[in-house]
């Protein structure tokens, strides 16, 4: 709900249980009042700092005397009074930066409009939001900004994006233009953010808040394994379910920026958009600059409160298409079962295994085309190799088809290899600043997907195997970054925009492809989680969270991007051992256990599994399928972090409570261990659960409160495997590495 009070003029956004109000101060500058729990009032004057100091020396705003860096603010520029981090930096024709935005009009509508070329979340009916835009603007300079926020009510968010005009009859060069930005009239915060690298996506980082300026980005090209785009400020007493937590997320694949400066008053000012690090943008005369868009959340019910907002948002209303509400498939992929050493014969073997396993989903990963035997060569040649897959592509899916498995295919289309047919025919077409040399990495360039010809040749091609066989899943890959970032069709004026430009490129393509091919399941995947962001998942539902396959290393890297991501848009799998990353060896229940944390699957030659390991996994499949629904549309808690603990666990609660999962991981064998509890959290105290496995009945409040005892033996050593109930190890094997990484998985199902 958005409520305008034209005598305070304050504008009070309202969802189920947070408000966030803002001011026109008499100055006409945009205030920011407040954000935090509900509030029935919006008359926070009173809360405005130094307006008395004002009032009395000056009595009015309007002398030269006014400082707006005392004030919090909406809508920052530049040179104005205020020298804090501005949420826009221009250089108009003169040569001038100074900016000064004031309230001009505003408009409130039911729903939520696109956001042209840029993926956003919406709504399905225009009930469950309301839309405010305010226009501010320059009026020396003659440009507006127009400000956008959708308040989802009952998803307790609040969205925010800018929209500029150039009103004026010159050019101007956009330095700096951020999607959200906001001040805290105090600064006693800690950062949390998520950070990391390749196969360590993820990792939960959170520090005190210092004066000065902190910040988190990516100048990468893609949102990155470095850091996520997200970033919270959180209350030095927060946990996973207690206090207030701000956050904010960005729906922006490419290089972003999330700052936070404590001033010298300790005040602070939380702040997030597209990197303005080696951007400008050219902005002619009537014309229009659409910034990402920035999702911002208050919980006061800790990390897991804010945790919930996102997943529950992005699950509904960011992803969208036929799979949004659908159970996800059970998948086989290849990649680590044979990496490019295959033919159709291999892959049918390890088809017809899948599905003897109960399987759903066959995907064929890299080496399909061209004449990829290795990594270094035919990215961009997107026809199938027939050497390797005699009868062809066609051929190969009617045949999994016909072993009851739908087929999933790899692409990785926004590259282009130097060895390939495309690089001969058009050398000009990947990103290359004239003069310099064109660095690989992969032994891949990048396309450059700031002109139009390579993205419609993307499409084409793409299309054209997607329309020839029945292929039902893609996974669209991408494994490099950024360098010598230029574009051939680009003047030296507009050269520091294409890294945007590919971005909206991309996005181009996406809505085309998904578009065109509405059942098919999209997942995206950027060396695993190297592009996990909201952005992303506007056109695919679902991403590879990480090429780190080991089940120890994901209990982190899942943990961490459970943060903002719901489960379902994770791809998690069981793989070999040694693993192929660390080298560890975890038994298969304990990999099983670990990849029913979203979309399960398995990325292992199934063909060389033992007996043991084959009813195991029969186990696994049937059990995941019993508790699909409860893990991919539940709700997820973070039960003990393995970020600081030896012990890992998490739960799934159905949504209607009327069933729960609770995992638990022991990490390192420790003897003597004393008796470890889980409590588990989300259940009705007054209902009774069964413990599917043994039949043993719990009241939801002693579950909540006592706790489930960790089976002793797991601690002595030994392995069990929890879904067949089979101790498949002795254990009493203290020091030995034979029983590290245990797990267990309980199910309780509601009975009343
Ligand atoms: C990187 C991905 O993350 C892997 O899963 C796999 O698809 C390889 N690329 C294939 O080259």
């Amino acid at each position: 709900m958005i409520i305008f009070n034209q005598e305070k003029s304050t504008f009070h956004l309202k969802t189920a249980k947070t408000s966030y109000i803002m001011k026109i101060f008499d100055s006409g500058h945009l205030f920011h009042l407040y954000w935090g729990n509900s509030l029935n009032t919006n008359n926070l004057d009173y809360s405005i700092p130094r307006q008395n100091w004002y009032k009395e020396l000056e009595k009015n705003y309007d002398t030269n005397e006014f400082q707006l860096e005392f004030y919090p603010q909406e809508f920052p520029g530049y040179g104005a009074t205020d020298l804090r981090s501005p949420i826009i930096e221009l250089e108009f024709a003169d040569g001038s930066s100074t900016t000064d935005f004031k309230y001009v009009k505003h408009k409130i509508y039911s729903g939520k409009h696109k956001l042209d070329g840029l993926p956003a979340t919406y709504t399905e009916n225009d009930s469950e939001a309301q839309t405010l835009e305010i226009t501010l603007s320059d009026t020396i300079k003659n440009i507006d900004a127009i400000l956008s926020f959708t308040v989802f009510d009952n998803y307790n968010a609040i969205t925010r994006s800018v929209k500029l005009i150039n009103k004026s009859n010159h050019n101007i060069k956009i330095q700096r233009i951020l999607s959200a930005s906001l001040d805290f009239k105090e600064s006693n915060f800690e950062i949390l953010h998520l950070s990391g690298a390749w196969a360590r996506e993820c990792h939960i980082e959170r520090m005190p808040l210092r004066k000065g300026t902190q910040s988190i980005e990516s100048r990468r090209g893609a949102s990155s394994h470095s850091q996520n785009p997200f970033i919270a400020l959180v209350k030095p007493d927060v946990t996973e379910n207690y206090g207030e937590v701000y956050a904010m997320s960005l729906v922006y694949s490419g290089n972003f920026l999330a700052n936070i400066e404590v001033d010298m008053y300790y005040s602070c000012r939380m702040q997030i958009g597209i990197n303005p690090f080696d951007f400008t943008w050219l902005l002619k005369p009537n014309s229009t600059f659409q910034t990402p868009e920035a999702v911002l959340v208050y919980s006061n019910d800790g990390i897991t409160g804010m945790s919930h907002t996102y997943q529950n948002l992005y699950a509904k209303r960011l992803i969208r298409g036929n799979w949004r509400d659908k159970a996800r498939p059970i998948l086989i992929n290849n990649w680590e079962a044979t990496y490019f050493d295959f033919d159709e014969v291999k892959i049918k073997k390890i088809a017809q295994e899948a599905s003897n396993f109960g399987i759903e989903l066959f995907v064929l990963d890299d080496g399909w085309f061209g004449q990829r035997n290795s990594d270094d060569c035919s990215l961009g040649d997107w026809f199938v190799n027939e050497n390797k897959l005699h009868g062809g592509l066609k051929k190969l899916v009617d045949d999994i088809n016909s072993m009851g498995l739908k087929f999933g295919l790899w692409f990785e289309p926004e590259m282009i290899c130097p060895v390939s047919e495309l690089y001969k025919k058009h050398p000009d077409w990947c990103l290359h600043v004239k003069g310099r040399k064109r660095s690989t990495a992969r032994h891949q360039l990048v396309l450059d997907l700031s002109r139009k010809d390579v993205c419609e040749y993307i499409i084409d091609s793409v299309s054209t195997i997607l329309s020839n066989a029945n292929i039902e899943y893609v996974k669209w890959d991408m494994n490099r970054n950024m360098n010598e970032i230029g574009s051939d069709l680009l003047a030296p004026e507009n050269q520091r925009e294409v890294a945007h430009r590919y971005i909206l490129g991309l996005y181009y393509i996406l809505e085309k492809i998904t578009q065109k091919f509405p059942n098919i399941l999209f997942e995206s995947c950027a060396s695993g989680g190297g592009r996990f962001d909201p952005g992303m998942l506007y056109y695919m539902p679902q991403t590879w969270t990480s090429d780190n396959t080991d089940a120890i290393e994901r209990l982190k890297i899942q943990y961490g991007t459970s943060i903002v991501y719901p489960n379902i848009a994770m791809g998690c799998h069981v793989s070999a051992v040694p693993n192929h990353q660390v080298s560890r060896i975890t038994p298969f229940s304990t990999r099983g256990i670990a990849a029913m944390c979203g979309n399960f699957g398995y990325e292992l030659d199934l063909t060389k599994l033992n007996n043991q390991e084959k009813e195991q996994a029969k186990a696994q499949i049937k059990f995941y399928k019993m508790i699909r629904n409860l893990i991919q549309f539940g709700d997820f808690y973070r039960l003990q972090s393995p970020f600081n603990s030896n012990e890992v666990a998490w739960s799934f609660v159905a949504k209607d409570k009327s069933e729960a999962i609770v995992s638990f991981f022991r990490v390192l064998a420790q003897p003597n261990h004393p008796q470890v509890t889980i409590r588990a959290v989300g259940l009705e105290k007054n209902s009774i659960y069964q413990d599917e496995r043994t039949g043993l009945t719990y009241g939801g409040d002693e579950l909540m409160s006592v706790g489930i005892n960790i089976p002793d033996d797991i601690f002595q050593g030994a392995i069990y495997d929890s879904l067949s109930n089979k101790v498949l190890f002795a254990g009493m094997t203290n020091n030995s590495i034979k029983g590290d990484y245990s797990s267990f998985i309980w199910h309780f199902i509601k009975i009343k």
